[in-house]
């Protein structure tokens, strides 16, 4: 039988791999047999990602991006090919959060927020569906959110980008389906990473866990088989599916 995960002589992108869960999928992109492009602002954060990523034995390269700026992306993906050739597989995984009440929440922040997690997966698809509309096809995957599905307090422009991250998924997918391409979404629940981890081991973290059916944060890891599904021939049938890894946190009693 072949191996459907199998990701060998694909080019994958992916956004915000400068840290946290962007730096972790460029590792099982790489070990499926991917070269990566490793996009984010901050050109020497993006240096230890292709470390990491050729410490496992892959093959990876740092392109500087703003998803907010449409010359920085079409830069970006453009110099991506050039040297890792056609774009295969687009994970949309930058993004940003900006906690406050809807009282207090700045018209600057809402601004970031929607302009990074909204208009930017939207600047991305948008230059990588154009490249793989005309060259056979490919495989988006958005990172969105189990915010985007319900809410909690506090997150109201995060939230609201997130489900905008769900409807273009789903609108992409059901445009871009005739060119070859299948465009889906990840809805991660709550994971650790290095910049929440304080939250979680503070009091109201630990009372946030226990409203997870499973009673524990997801690992970055966790998601490695959703995004190999999606990103590879596995998931070839799949098209507008948002996919939620979340220790069954959506379907926690009301
Ligand atoms: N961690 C969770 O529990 C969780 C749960 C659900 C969904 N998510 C989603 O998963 C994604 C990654 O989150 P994370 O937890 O890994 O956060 P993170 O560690 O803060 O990483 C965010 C990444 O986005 C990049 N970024 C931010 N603004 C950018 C811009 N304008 N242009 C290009 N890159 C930009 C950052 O790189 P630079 O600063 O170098 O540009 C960084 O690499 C986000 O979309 C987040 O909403 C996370």
């Amino acid at each position: 039988m072949t191996d459907l995960f199998n990701l060998d002589g694909r080019h994958a992108l992916v956004t915000g791999a400068s840290s946290g869960l962007g730096r972790h999928f460029a590792v099982p992109l790489a070990r499926a047999g991917a070269r990566v492009s490793l996009a984010a602002r901050r050109a020497d954060a993006l240096a230890d990602t292709v470390t990491a990523v050729e410490a496992a034995g892959g093959q990876a390269q740092a392109v500087v991006m703003d998803v907010t700026e449409r010359a920085s992306v079409a830069a970006a993906i453009a110099a991506a090919e050039e040297r890792f050739g056609r774009l295969d597989i687009l994970v949309n995984n930058a993004g940003i959060a900006a906690p406050a009440t809807a009282l207090d929440l700045t018209e600057a922040d809402w601004d970031a927020v929607i302009d990074t997690n909204l208009k930017g997966v939207f600047l991305t698809a948008q230059e990588a569906g154009r490249r793989m509309a005309a060259t056979g096809g490919g495989s988006i995957v958005n990172v969105a959110s189990i915010l985007g599905l319900r809410v909690t307090g506090g997150v109201s422009a995060y939230a609201a980008s997130k489900a905008g991250v769900v409807q273009l998924t789903k609108s992409l997918a059901l445009e871009w389906a005739r060119h070859g391409i299948r465009v889906n979404a990840i809805a991660p629940g709550y994971v650790e990473t290095e910049m929440n981890a304080e939250f979680f081991s503070s009091d109201a973290g630990k009372a946030m866990i226990r409203r997870v059916p499973q009673r524990r944060l997801g690992r970055a890891r966790e998601l490695d088989g959703a995004l190999l599904l999606l990103a590879s021939d596995a998931g070839s049938y799949m098209t507008g599916s948002i996919v939620a890894v979340d220790g069954g946190h959506l379907v926690s009693g009301l």
